[in-house]
């Protein structure tokens, strides 16, 4: 490992040959090129200065210095993980979503900067609501939703690490939210991130599946969006997804045949907990957004449906409103 290298750099304090900086960024470089990861320099950067508890920049000012031999084994450990094709955001415990840092672990899918599009488009459309509701809310800051109260409500199916919710909740301080998970681990983690921004007041997490732990909320035609990303790879196409989704629980990834099993449920389910008029936007697969619209249109509880392109110009959320 790094202890193989020749150390021929001076320790600018002790002037004994040592590893730096810069000397173990290019034996991490190599090691993870040559394990096939995409960006081997990023990850190495991103992999020593959370070693050394540094940012990235902090390296590039630090590329001569001497590094502790603790800190080496510990870089050596982490870029070893890596090399495994272990997710990046899972070694170092968190990924950057919507510009906030999000806690996530093996239980949880990583969140994608796709997703980001799904946040967009609902964000887009309950604007339009908060801004009817806002004098309400100022009046009553202290309220919890209720069936009578003014007070947007979104219902996210599928939470994982509460990423959604989570962007919505601090761009929306007016919208209360219910964010059902199916895996209790999950829960867990959504439930840190919640609080490591304060949302509690205004994020419920609810364990169970899909829809079912909302039924004695009172909630039924009380919703103003319903927002998922659900897990969307055809069963068959799992075992082709790159090493490193692997890592990622097949719960999150696995829509079964044709992966459009949630979709089917979340477009039957949602307009009992719509309100006339209310939205439902859902991530979907690259290829998926003819089938979701037929499915919308099938289920005749739709109208104004709309495919949406995230910035690679592929669909990646269907958006419909609830008819009556
Ligand atoms: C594609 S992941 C999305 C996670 C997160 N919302 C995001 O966008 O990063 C789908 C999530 O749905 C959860 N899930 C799977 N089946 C479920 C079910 N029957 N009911 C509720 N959640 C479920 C998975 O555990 C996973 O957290």
């Amino acid at each position: 490992m790094i202890g193989s290298l020749p150390k021929t750099e001076i320790n600018l304090n002790s002037q004994l040959p040592s590893t730096t900086v810069a000397s173990a960024l290019r034996w991490a470089v190599e090691v993870l090129a040559e394990a096939g990861v995409e960006t081997p320099r990023l990850d190495a950067e991103c992999l020593l200065a959370h070693a050394v508890g540094l940012s990235r920049l902090g390296l590039y000012t630090s590329r001569a210095k001497a590094l502790d031999p603790v800190w080496v084994e510990a870089f050596e450990e982490l870029v070893g993980r890596r090399a495994g094709r272990e997710p990046l955001a899972y070694i170092l415990g968190e990924r950057e979503f919507w510009s906030l840092s999000i806690k996530v672990g093996p239980s949880v899918l990583i969140p994608r900067p796709e997703t980001e599009v799904l946040v967009e488009t609902a964000l887009e459309r309950l604007r339009q609501l908060t801004v009817h509701s806002s004098q309400f809310t100022e009046k009553n800051k202290d309220h919890q939703p209720s069936a009578i109260s003014h007070q947007p409500i979104v219902v996210e199916i599928g939470t994982g690490s509460g990423a959604i919710s989570i962007a919505l909740a601090q761009e929306l301080p007016e919208v209360y939210f219910y964010a059902t998970e199916l895996s209790p681990e999950a829960i867990q983690v959504a439930s840190e991130n919640i609080e490591r921004y304060s949302l509690s007041s205004r994020v419920l997490l609810l364990q169970g599946d899909l829809f079912s732990p909302l039924s004695l909320l009172g909630l039924e035609g009380n919703v103003d969006m319903v927002v998922s990303n659900p897990p969307y790879i055809p069963r068959g196409h799992l075992s082709l997804l790159p090493p490193e989704v692997l890592f990622e629980p097949v719960e999150a990834l696995d829509g079964s045949v044709d992966g459009l099993y949630f979709h089917k449920r979340i477009i039957i389910e949602s307009p009992r907990f719509l309100k006339p008029g209310g939205w439902l936007a859902l991530e979907i697969g690259a290829d998926q957004g003819r089938a979701v619209t037929c499915l919308l249109e099938d289920s005749k509880e739709y109208r104004g449906i709309e495919v949406v392109q995230d910035y690679a110009g592929k669909d990646r959320v269907v958006l419909a409103q609830k008819s009556h």
